[in-house]
């Protein structure tokens, strides 16, 4: 059966400040976990759940995400001389040749949902995914297939969640929902990084969306909210009083890429699940373990506890 939604919306705009200096002249969604860049794994979600027309919001610095996506007949022509054509399939199937690429400039990175709002144009008023290719998760069924699954049964926007330890709810979007219990539910409320004393659950919002084109009206009527940046949530804390919203615990494995901590998680698990590599690496990851100090050496010059404290979030 043919999608109903079509349209991916890919906000790659950010400054990735928490993965300085890499991240200076490249894009975070162009990092690599293990042979693929975070943007491919966004796009191939989206692909298979069924969108054809991926909308880019760029920013300073994206211009490596456009040459991804572009064929390269130089390159192409080198590796067929070399007799590499394995390779030369797996460039061409980066992108069908039924998808659509749309890149759309954010003149400022004014914050997420300032970020979906520029995408209004391209959207029209069909629903939509928004997919945060820095949240990487894997299942079964890819999530956004599983989300739009939801839309087509509730009619109405679903937001991916998942459930974090109370400690963390200062990281993130919470949801309230009508049934804590349920896979799905329609949502109550939405407040942005809730201290965890006063936090009205532990679900969280992850890079998840299908929206509804009525949150392009209510972004239009958001000021700049916390960090002074036009959030999402407060756009979707808006639209849950129009229509329904829902929180779908998707079934998968999340891997938080904008965290250091994150990023080598999916790199060292991508790893061990790598065709070419789950044997060898799993060999050195053993031999690495064995012979690991219990406490780790100490580096001059690096910074201290505090130092490090991870950033949070500015997502819904
Ligand atoms: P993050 O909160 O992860 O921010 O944005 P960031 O700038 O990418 O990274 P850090 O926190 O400085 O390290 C969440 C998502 O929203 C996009 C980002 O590209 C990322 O996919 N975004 C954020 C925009 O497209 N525009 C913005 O103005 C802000």
């Amino acid at each position: 059966m043919k999608s109903e939604i079509r349209t991916a919306v890919f906000p790659v705009a950010g400054r990735g400040t928490r993965f300085l200096p890499a991240t200076k002249a490249s894009p975070k969604e162009m990092l690599p976990v293990v042979d693929k860049p975070l943007i491919q794994y966004a796009v191939e979600e989206a692909l298979a759940a069924g969108a054809e027309r991926l909308v880019f919001i760029t920013g300073a610095s994206k211009r490596a995400i456009e040459d991804h996506f572009d064929s390269d007949p130089e390159l192409e022509k080198l590796l067929e001389s070399q007799g590499k054509s394995e390779l030369v399939r797996q460039m061409r199937s980066v992108l069908p040749s039924y998808a659509t690429c749309i890149y759309i400039r954010q003149p400022a990175p004014l914050g997420l949902g300032h970020a979906v709002l520029c995408a209004e144009a391209a959207v029209g008023r069909e629903p939509f995914f928004v997919h945060l290719a820095d949240d990487l998760i894997d299942a079964e069924v890819p999530c956004l297939k599983q989300m739009a699954a939801t839309y087509a049964f509730h009619r109405g926007s679903v937001l991916g969640v998942e459930e974090i330890p109370r400690r963390d709810t200062d990281k993130y979007g919470i949801v309230e929902v009508e049934s804590s219990r349920a896979p799905i539910s329609r949502m109550r409320s939405i407040v942005e990084k809730p201290k965890p004393a006063v936090a009205p659950s532990t679900l969280a919002v992850v890079g998840r969306y299908v929206l509804t084109a009525g949150i392009f009206d209510q972004l239009r009527q958001v000021g700049r909210g916390a960090g002074g940046e036009i959030q999402l949530t407060d756009g979707i804390a808006r639209l849950l009083h129009r229509e329904a919203v829902y929180a779908h615990r998707f079934a998968g494995k999340r891997f938080d890429c904008g965290s250091k901590l994150g990023y080598l998680q999916a790199t060292v698990e991508h790893a061990l699940a790598h065709p070419d590599l789950s044997h060898t690496f799993r060999q050195y990851l053993l031999h690495l373990s064995r012979n690991l100090p219990r406490t780790p050496a100490r580096r001059p010059g690096k910074a201290t506890k505090g130092a490090t404290a991870r950033k949070t979030r500015r997502r819904a």
